[in-house]
């Protein structure tokens, strides 16, 4: 092998590396972790079952470091799909709690990524909520 064919060897070798390291595993709600559509949905939503008691922004900003960041996204999981509506806890299904999630992340401005947030109890364990610093 010629010395530059092995060193063109060892770079796509590297880069492969690199890309592995890309793909990385989510550990926060800023690696992608819901999907556009579903922030849509989760957004429609709102509307119509928590927007009589709430508005967005009690879960944006400041407001939602206050309570949310740092916390296992399961938490907010929990809260939502246990207590709320406060009326009608525990009416919403599975895809609407995690749409709402989406809807509350895109609202914070944490990327969406491609695939949809699920809900998995022991994955959103790993997961904790932080968003984009300003
Ligand atoms: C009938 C009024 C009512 C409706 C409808 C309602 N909530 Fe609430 N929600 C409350 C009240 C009051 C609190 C605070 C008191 C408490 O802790 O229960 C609260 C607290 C919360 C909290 C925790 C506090 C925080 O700032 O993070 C979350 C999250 C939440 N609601 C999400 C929702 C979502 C999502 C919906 C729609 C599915 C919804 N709520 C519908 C009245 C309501």
């Amino acid at each position: 092998m010629h010395f530059q064919q092995l060193m063109s060897a060892v770079i796509v070798c590297a880069l492969l590396l690199l890309t592995g390291c890309a793909e990385k595993v989510p550990e926060t709600s800023m690696d992608g972790i819901y999907t556009a559509a579903q922030a849509d949905r989760g957004a429609g939503l709102f509307e119509s079952l928590c927007a009589r008691c709430h508005s967005v922004q009690e879960f944006s900003g400041r407001s939602f470091d206050a309570i949310w960041a740092g916390v296992p996204a399961a938490a907010l999981y929990v809260r939502i799909a246990n207590t709320m509506p406060l009326d009608q806890p525990g009416s919403l299904g599975i895809p609407q709690v995690t749409a709402l999630m989406a809807h509350i992340f895109n609202e914070n401005e944490m990327p969406a990524g491609d695939l949809p947030l699920e809900g998995d109890m022991e994955w959103l364990m790993t997961i904790s909520l932080a968003r984009p610093a300003h």
